[in-house]
């Protein structure tokens, strides 16, 4: 299979030039200057073209809450955003504690062929908060990712445990930091207590440590330090704990925070600290989210958002977003993506940047209506994303949205 993109602005994380992509068999094989290509070809004049999109926070609730999404739903929501990857958390029922599991939900996305998925295993064995017996089976190369997401680990034996095991196997230990005693109390207690627990237990470990939806100021602080003295520590900060709204109430956990965490964070993106935006995309049914459920549908609106608020606001350029969304996060889940050169995979998002709308939570894909963002103006629209060279989404000019 072969496809040639031609006369886009093409951006990565290293620069931007005007020119043509040509993929083969799903890799990029050439880049250049009015290339002749025999094969399907999309004029992109106009539109920028970036790598696709890479999200390190997921909830595509598959199996057994696939009322809020299934795998379906969430992979037309990831590629209508641009996503061609996304790493999914084991919040689901039953949880996923085994490689057996996770190897089903990679099977169902193979199935759905629109968007590639890394499946996360949990921390302690279905979310126990003690029993580490499921990692002991795990081979080497088995599993990239392990994580407690919508939870932690509160026994702090348990969770060295369980770094030092993913330190000889290799794998990632994805922290959702958050004191479940002190949660009731301050939800700010709750998370910087936790960084800072995580941060030393990852240090006394040496597992490598990546710090989810970070959202205050003093647990960036933590990580900077931490960062600057050499430690393996990587972060994520999702969208709306970048963004300011008016509806500071709305229910995602950890919560919104103040203007002043927003500007921290901005500033942090800006001096380099933070590795990725993740969307911790959370969709639910609208009785859940009456009922209190925790969470934002986001995948359809993270670029949009961060373009108008981070590039447009002035804090970073395109090429720096493009490292956040795309590169460090293909880093931290070690595959072949988030570059455009040859050799990298063919996974290429177009964007229109000029173009302007209203995020209207009724149109989203995603079975999860739930966002504080409805109505608000945002720039930069999807127009296409491609996964190993093949077009997985479409935007149509009559406003309907097609799938191949
Ligand atoms: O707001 C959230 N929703 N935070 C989490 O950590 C879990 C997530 C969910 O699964 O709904």
């Amino acid at each position: 299979m072969e496809l040639c993109i031609k006369n886009g602005t093409v951006v990565d994380w290293s620069g931007s030039f005007k020119g043509d992509i040509y993929i083969k068999d799903g890799i990029i094989s050439e880049i250049g200057r009015s290339l002749n290509k025999d094969c399907n070809t999309i004029d992109a004049k106009g539109l920028v073209v970036m790598p696709g999109f890479v999200d390190l926070h997921v909830h595509f609730r598959e199996p057994g809450y696939t009322y809020k999404e299934d795998m379906e739903s969430g992979s037309k929501a990831a590629v209508k955003g641009g996503y061609v990857m996304v790493n999914l958390m084991a919040n689901t029922n039953p949880v996923c504690s085994t490689v057996e599991i996770a190897n089903r939900v990679s099977e169902r996305a193979k199935e759905v062929g629109l968007v590639e998925v890394n499946q996360v295993l949990s921390i302690t064995k279905d979310f126990t908060g003690d029993d580490l017996s499921h990692l002991e089976p795990i081979n080497k190369g088995e599993v990239k990712i392990l994580s407690e997401d919508g939870k932690d680990v509160m026994n702090s034996e348990v969770m060295l445990n369980a770094m030092i095991k993913a330190k000889e196997k290799d794998i990632t230990v994805m922290c959702h930091c958050e004191n479940h005693d002190l949660s009731k109390i301050d939800m700010r207690l709750a998370e910087n207590t936790m960084t800072w627990r995580n941060l030393t237990l990852a240090q006394y470990s040496g597992c490598k440590a990546h710090f989810a939806h970070v959202s205050t100021k003093e647990s960036m602080e933590y990580i900077i330090r931490s960062k600057r003295k050499g430690h393996k520590v990587t972060c994520e900060v999702a969208p709306h704990h970048l963004i300011h709204t008016d509806k500071k109430e709305y229910r995602v956990n950890p919560p919104l925070r103040d203007e002043e965490d927003i500007d921290y964070l901005r500033e942090a993106i800006k001096l380099g600290y933070v590795d990725a935006i993740a969307t911790d995309h959370a969709p639910h049914s609208e009785e859940d989210k009456k009922n209190g459920a925790p969470g934002i549908s986001g995948i359809e609106t993270a670029f949009s958002l961060c373009y108008t608020e981070l590039v447009k606001g002035g804090w970073i350029d395109l090429c720096k977003l493009s490292e956040l969304m795309s590169k460090r996060p293909s880093e931290i889940l070690k595959v072949n993506k988030g570059t455009v050169d040859i050799g990298y995979d063919g996974d290429l998002v177009l964007i229109d940047i000029e173009k302007s709308y209203r995020i209207e939570s009724e149109k989203f894909l995603s079975k999860g209506k739930n966002t504080p963002f409805n109505d608000m103006k945002v720039y930069g629209e999807v127009r296409a994303t491609i996964k190993s060279g093949k077009v997985v989404y479409e935007k149509k000019e009559d406003d309907l949205d097609d799938y191949r």
